[in-house]
């Protein structure tokens, strides 16, 4: 059975000081966490290496919300994925939909920023997700397997083993609506047969594939119950160690 991973994306909030009251407020409610669940958070770049120092020896582990597709070099503003490895990140999240949609990241560019993550040995969450129009217009299977092809070009299968795909339908994110159930567990079944077609069964059925869009305290449960739902991506509801912790705990009571 796959595990469930429940990650959290702060997204551009929560400075350093933020960030230490954030983890101390989980921590504190974590005491008693069994660890049927893998937790994740992904801090702004600013709060990452004291996020690191606080996390220690809790279950949480450490994400970076976007990484640079070069190594080093004159790239004003980018961080590198060694740079990342370095402060001991895991995880980082790649091809969100908002810097799709604002920093006009490309399949193409995720897919070299996936191949230098894993490159370095971080477990890229790589997001795919249709907008509302095209939802709307009813071709939301097209773009998912257009999305899915584009991202995973030319990977091996040993790495896609090691990745994290994040379904997140753009009309969710952020808006308080959310998929239903029925409709995010349709998507990643179809996502999972993808990925078995183009690498095997074996792997497309130990792929964690998350849900994100508004998922909260009242709906995880649900979402995360459905069968191919293995886990989500929190942005809101991260944000608050209450409503954080109700969706651990709803990933937990799905595991059994
Ligand atoms: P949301 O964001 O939970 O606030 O909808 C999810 C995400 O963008 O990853």
């Amino acid at each position: 059975m796959r595990r469930k991973v429940v990650a959290g994306n702060w997204k551009m909030n929560k400075n350093i000081h933020e960030t230490a009251n954030l983890i101390a407020e989980l921590r504190e409610r974590m005491k008693d966490f069994k660890n049927q669940v893998d937790i994740v958070i992904c801090p702004p770049y600013t709060s990452l290496v004291v996020a690191k120092s606080l996390i220690k020896d809790s279950p949480i582990k450490l994400g970076a919300q976007n990484m640079s597709q070069y190594d080093d070099g004159a790239y004003t503003g980018e961080i590198s994925a060694k740079m990342l490895t370095a402060i001991g990140c895991q995880y980082v999240i790649i091809g969100h939909s908002e810097r799709r949609q604002f920093f006009k990241e490309t399949d193409e560019l995720i897919n070299a920023k996936i191949k230098k993550a894993l490159s370095e040995g971080l477990t890229p969450i790589v997001c795919i997700g249709e907008t509302l129009n095209e939802q709307e217009a009813g071709i939301t299977d097209k773009i998912i397997t257009t999305q899915v092809k584009g991202v995973l070009h030319e990977l091996k299968a040993a790495e896609v083993e090691k990745l994290l795909i994040a379904y997140e339908p753009v009309w969710a994110i952020g808006t308080g609506k959310n998929a239903t159930p029925e409709q995010a567990n349709q998507v990643h079944k179809l996502i999972r047969k993808q990925v078995g077609q183009i690498y095997s069964w074996q792997i497309s059925e130990k792929l964690i594939i998350q849900y994100g869009g508004s998922m909260n305290a009242q709906n995880a449960s649900m979402l995360l119950s459905q069968t191919d739902i293995d886990g989500g991506l929190i942005g809101g509801a991260s944000l608050k160690a209450d409503l954080f912790m109700a969706i651990i705990q709803a990933g937990a009571e799905a595991s059994g």
